[in-house]
């Protein structure tokens, strides 16, 4: 079979795959490790698959890796910083915006995508952001809800989004 390699940066860190022309990003990121990113409908419709692709949300189920080659990658596992959750994460976590879970990743990577770019969304600019992600345990209140008190902590504390800053305001 024919091989090419790909370099990327990943959540930080530099790496080199080797895969088939035909890979699908989702595929060889979850054959490396990356377990974050969920395999859902296959068809670029639930969102489960998300990831950062040089700071936009792409369904990697949509993208051959080869697409990928050069990129600046973020997965779920590449947001929380050691032991210490990302802001966002502990929002929705406060929020009850997290069920089964599967759709998380997709909604957390979302989010960040949105804040870096609109740090006063109104709830129409959350819902068009979360369009892409379908959650079957939540129907969706509780995560825009997340959303928008993320992203008042996010202003709140000039854009420097810090746990205690979250919590303050969550509270
Ligand atoms: S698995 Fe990619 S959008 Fe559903
Ligand atoms: S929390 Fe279960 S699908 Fe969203």
């Amino acid at each position: 079979m024919k091989t090419i390699a790909i370099r990327v940066k990943i959540n930080g860190e530099a790496k080199e795959w080797i895969i088939a022309p035909g890979d699908l990003l989702l595929d060889v990121l979850r054959r490396e490790g990356y377990w974050g990113v969920k395999r859902g409908c296959e068809t670029g419709e639930c969102g489960a698959c998300t990831v950062l692709v040089n700071g936009r949300p792409i369904n990697s189920c949509l993208l051959f890796a080869a697409q990928a080659e050069g990129c600046d990658l973020l997965t779920i596992e590449g947001v929380a910083k050691d032991d210490t959750l990302d802001p966002i994460q502990e929002i929705f976590l406060e929020h009850g915006a997290v069920q089964c879970g599967y759709c998380t990743p997709g909604m957390i990577l979302c989010t960040k995508a949105l804040l870096e770019r609109n740090s006063a969304p109104t709830e129409d600019d959350v819902r068009d952001a979360l369009a892409g992600n379908y959650c079957r345990c939540t129907g969706l209140r509780k995560p825009i809800e997340a959303v928008l008190a993320a992203a008042e902590a996010y202003r709140a504390n000039g854009g420097k989004k810090t746990a205690r800053a979250v919590k303050a305001r969550a509270r």
